[in-house]
């Protein structure tokens, strides 16, 4: 099964290769190369204080600002320490006893549900469909009785869109059969016309998770959220770790979220870099990127480049190029990376010292 492993450990290899933080380059975690939307420093400082008492236990005007950003309401809204905490509080809600994850899937689904025993199986996209999920097969799959199916949409590592309406077919299916539909949107935002989020109206077997690491480019202040039906949300809501979403982190989200220049600027500059990238990266003989809805593309090492996925990784990090090796990806074998799209320049000095390594 899968093993666990995230990107953007910048800490552990500067310590490990002795490289200093600021000469690194990760491209191995997908946070937004814009940075943080402006004034969010200056919204910590100003409300330090806040440190002082406990923060919100309901995040209110986390949840209303969340509200007014999506045009649902807050009953439906429920705010935590990254979409990551869902991803326990779902199995430990539910307690689902069969568990199906549509794959290659982010490790933590798993981690979560196997802490409670759920018996996990997979349904695994293939290359040879460039990595879409065909919804028909998960219907007939899902008869096999699951509790709950997890979904990530856009996929990680895959960068694969489904669209929509695919998804609300498989949402559709799951309701039949008495299962419950998570999809994890952590990089939805980059087309936020497919989110599946206004669902959660008609299919109350529906749990969307979003999460403001990537898009908003604050994975340390962690912010995610789970809109559902209110009878899931409530459920959820009961279930809760209190305190987990810290005041500060509370203040700096509703302030990121009104930031409609940022959020335009964003789509923007990944939809141009993603399309500079992908062709420089198929530029490069024996690499291949896949298309991609996200702000990362996978990417194909063919068997003329010698090195493999944590060869190539290695190599690159000597240099302080981060990259993720996708061999702990369940299934996906010790021929792929990922990298997230980053600032022009940096793209650039990836392409260079790609081929440089390559061409050793
Ligand atoms: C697909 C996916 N979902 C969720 C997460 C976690 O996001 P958060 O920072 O909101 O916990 C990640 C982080 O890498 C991810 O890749």
């Amino acid at each position: 099964m899968m093993k666990r492993d995230h990107g953007g450990s910048i800490c552990e290899i500067s310590r490990r290769y002795g490289i200093d933080e600021d000469k690194i380059i990760d491209f191995s975690a997908n946070i937004n190369p814009l940075g943080y939307p402006q004034g969010l420093k200056e919204t910590i400082i100003e409300e330090f204080d806040a440190a002082l008492n406990y923060p919100d236990i309901d995040s209110f005007d986390l949840v209303s600002g969340l509200s007014e950003y999506h045009d649902i309401g807050r009953d439906y809204i429920l705010a935590g320490n990254g979409s990551t905490e869902f991803m326990y509080s779902i199995p430990s809600t539910f307690k689902p006893r069969k568990a199906l994850i549509v794959t290659p899937a982010f490790s933590e689904y798993e981690k979560g549900l196997s802490l409670i025993g759920t018996k996990v199986s997979c349904f695994k996209a293939e290359e040879k469909d460039n990595f879409s999920i065909d919804i028909d097969s998960v219907c007939v799959r899902l008869r096999d009785g699951f509790d709950i199916v997890y979904f990530c949409n856009p996929a990680n590592p895959t960068g694969v869109l489904t669209s929509k309406d695919e998804l609300c077919r498989a949402i559709a299916c799951a309701g039949k059969t008495g299962t419950l539909a998570v999809i994890d949107e952590a990089f939805i935002d980059f087309v936020e016309e497919e989110s599946v989020k206004k669902e959660i109206l008609r299919f109350h077997n529906l749990i969307v998770l979003r999460s403001m690491t990537k898009f908003f480019g604050i994975p340390g202040l962690r912010i995610g959220y789970v809109i559902a039906a209110p009878s899931c949300a409530a459920k959820m809501r009961e279930n809760k770790i209190p305190w987990t979403v810290n005041a500060l982190a509370q203040k700096a989200a509703v302030k990121a979220l009104v930031d409609g220049d940022y959020i335009r600027a964003t789509r923007q500059y990944i939809s141009t870099e993603r399309k500079y990238l992908k062709a420089a990266l198929n530029e490069i003989a024996g690499l291949s990127a896949f298309k991609s809805a996200a702000n990362f593309l996978l990417v194909r090492i063919y068997d003329r480049v010698g090195s493999n996925s944590t060869e190539l990784k290695d190599r690159l990090t000597r240099e302080g190029i981060l990259i993720r090796d996708c061999s702990t990806f369940d299934s996906m074998g010790d021929r792929y990376f990922r990298v997230a799209v980053k600032k022009h320049e940096q793209n650039v000095i990836l392409i260079e010292k790609l081929k440089e390594v390559i061409g050793r």
